[in-house]
């Protein structure tokens, strides 16, 4: 079982375009996708999931879609901090939080600290989120690898990419250095246990062997 499975949600916009709805349609489904797969998660015994709700980059999209995306954050961490709680799901939010709505950061810091003892899943919602904004930071303290680790987090084991997209587009960069990939066409509302399910197995078939040779 991969121990840190990191996800790249994509495919939001070409849902709801699909559909003739708007964008924002397309991220409330995906949000619904977000509560499936931690619960997935956790069941399945995946230690720790990392999911890309925010990038720094993705501040440059249409104000109304960001107002969108935050009220979207805010629901859930409203919405889904009792049910991650019963479900020992321990939530972090890592990112840069200076840019984020103010009303959002005690929204979180409650969150963080309700779920502080969760011991089953933790998961991780990368929120205004840069992986070369975050190396930069760490790399400040941090003089060797494993201080590196200790900043920025685990190292991924599986990293999953909807929507047919295959770049990591600064997400984990340093913690993906010997990441297994799986790239799915599957849009992002449309995943689910099963396509969690598939990732793992694909993952389970691979063999790692970071940079050694094949066991004798
Ligand atoms: C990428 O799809 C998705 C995002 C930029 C946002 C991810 C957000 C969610 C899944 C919903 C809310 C999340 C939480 C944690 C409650 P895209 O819009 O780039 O899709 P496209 O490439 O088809 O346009």
């Amino acid at each position: 079982m991969p121990r840190h499975v990191a996800i790249i949600m994509d495919g939001n916009g070409r849902w709801a375009t699909a559909r003739s709805l708007p964008r924002a349609a397309g991220h409330r489904q995906g949000a619904q996708a977000v509560r499936r797969t931690v619960t997935a998660a956790c069941e399945l015994g995946v230690g720790t999931l990392t999911l890309y709700a925010f990038s720094s980059d993705n501040w440059k999209r249409p104000r109304a879609e960001v107002t969108a995306l935050m009220m979207l954050f805010r629901r859930y961490l409203v919405q889904e901090i009792e049910e991650c709680r019963r479900e020992g799901v321990r939530l972090s939010v890592i990112g840069r939080r200076d840019r984020l709505p103010a009303d959002l950061i005690p929204l979180i810091e409650s969150a963080e600290s309700t779920t502080m003892a969760g011991n089953r899943l933790h998961l991780r919602l990368a929120v205004d989120y840069s992986s070369r904004d975050a190396i930069l930071a760490a790399a400040v303290h941090a003089r060797t690898r494993e201080e590196m680790t200790a900043a920025l987090g685990p190292d991924v084991d599986l990293l999953i990419r909807t929507a047919g997209e295959q770049r990591l587009s600064d997400y984990l960069l340093w913690e993906c250095a010997y990441a297994e990939f799986c790239f799915t066409d599957q849009l992002w509302p449309d995943f689910n246990r099963g396509s969690l399910e598939a990732a793992i197995a694909d993952f389970q078939g691979r063999e790692r062997r970071f940079g050694a040779v094949p066991a004798a």
